[in-house]
């Protein structure tokens, strides 16, 4: 049970999931994630906003049943149709048969699609703008698509000056034990937001541009996102961080993403370390994408503005954990990045030009490459210093 009351009008009745090892069955959780839902009262009606992920609906529905003082559920409004907030729909239906459900025309398009929930009479169709009263409290919908799905939008209660996020502002990590930024040490949520940005929504940058842009003369006292904390004190710091991703626009450091086999790739990797260090710069983190999870890689590789590149000629391709990288790059259509390749062969120098040039598809700054045969000479050495020199030159963040 996690019924807590956020403002007068507003509780949060979301749940902690600390067992789900791979959101989305790809990306990590050490700390776990919270899957919020957060009921408005107002003197003639009340709104739930979201549910939560099926699994987790047994704290849900017993938050739900404390409620019981509270009175009835009159509305569901559904901000995003991802199974981790829609997916307890068939639930509430149960529990309240006569709960309308609000969302949108591709809203309602999805519960039919998910949940086979095809009567009519079970939903409220709203477009961008539209609001329901609630008697002394509003809801206002502000449609923003493609963050992260096309049917995503938002819920803005003037009252409480209060907007309900969906994804957006959102991090990975359970609620343990305090609801608000204000009653809680924020630095784990703050730093695993770059990863739930760049895993889940850094493809998605202009749109989630265009919704900030769409929110922002709104008075905000609470973001209240689908995951993580209720943000508060910290408004201005968190809309910064996600504005900044989303533009692309990226802070000191390099990454340094490579797969070695016996060790010998992975030296240019360390020399490249070495000589960048070497010229001044602090913020250099190292990656072996053989044993290190993609999504850490991802993020790291999002956040700051410089990316080295290397692996070896593996059967005339990429060695594979560094080509599954270049992917998720092509992915999230990273921008704005320095970069620079390396490789190392036995016979056929592929892996440079091949990871060279998914490099420079992507647009981004290149200050060279290096292919190394086999193992680390004095020329490789004097190669890597080169393009070491003319990458750091390259880069605009102190
Ligand atoms: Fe947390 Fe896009 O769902």
């Amino acid at each position: 049970m996690n019924l807590r009351q956020i403002s007068p009008g507003i509780l949060y009745c979301g749940v902690n999931d600390r067992s789900t090892t791979l959101f989305e069955g790809l990306w990590p959780l050490p700390y776990g994630v919270s899957y919020n839902s957060y009921l408005v009262k107002g003197n003639s009606a009340n709104a739930l906003i979201d549910t939560v992920e099926i699994g987790h609906s047994r704290d849900f529905l017993n938050s739900l049943r404390d409620m019981a003082g509270i009175g009835h559920i009159d509305y569901l409004v559904i901000n995003h149709m991802e199974p981790d907030h829609s997916g307890s729909i068939p639930l509430l239906l149960d529990m309240f048969p006569t709960i309308k459900i609000v969302g949108n025309m591709k809203t309602i398009q999805m519960i039919r699609g998910f949940y086979h929930i095809n009567d009519d009479s079970h939903f409220i169709e709203i477009k961008d703008g539209d609001t329901l009263s609630l008697g002394d409290r509003t809801l206002q919908f502000v449609m923003t698509p493609m963050v992260h799905w096309p049917e995503t939008m938002m819920t803005y209660c003037p009252e409480e000056k209060t907007l309900f996020s969906g994804d957006a502002f959102g991090t990975f990590g359970a609620l343990n034990g305090g609801l608000i930024d204000d009653e809680m040490e924020c630095g784990m949520y703050i730093e695993e937001m770059y990863r739930y940005y760049s895993n889940i929504v850094g493809k998605y940058g202009l749109f989630v541009t265009k919704a900030i842009a769409k929110t922002s003369s709104l008075p905000i006292s609470y973001i209240c996102s689908t995951h993580g904390p209720v943000w508060h004190g910290r408004i201005q710091e968190i809309v910064d961080i996600v504005k900044r991703l989303a533009a692309w626009e990226p802070e000191p450091g390099v990454t340094i993403v490579y797969g070695s086999m016996y060790g010998n790739t992975a030296d240019v990797a360390d020399l490249f370390a070495t000589e960048l260090n070497r010229l001044g710069i602090r913020n250099i983190k190292v990656h072996n994408a053989t044993v290190e999870n993609l999504s850490h890689i991802i993020s790291d590789a999002f956040r700051y503005e410089g990316l080295i590149v290397g692996a070896p000629t593996y059967s005339n391709e990429v060695f594979p954990p560094v080509q599954t990288f270049l992917n998720a790059m092509r992915t999230r259509e990273i921008k704005n990045k320095v970069t620079a390749a390396f490789g190392n062969h036995g016979w056929a120098p592929l892996a440079t030009k091949a990871i060279a040039s998914a490099l420079e598809q992507l647009g981004c700054a290149f200050a060279g490459s290096v292919a190394m045969r086999q193992s680390m000479d004095a020329q490789t050495a004097s190669e890597v210093k080169d393009v070491a020199k003319r990458f750091a030159s390259m880069l605009t963040k102190a």
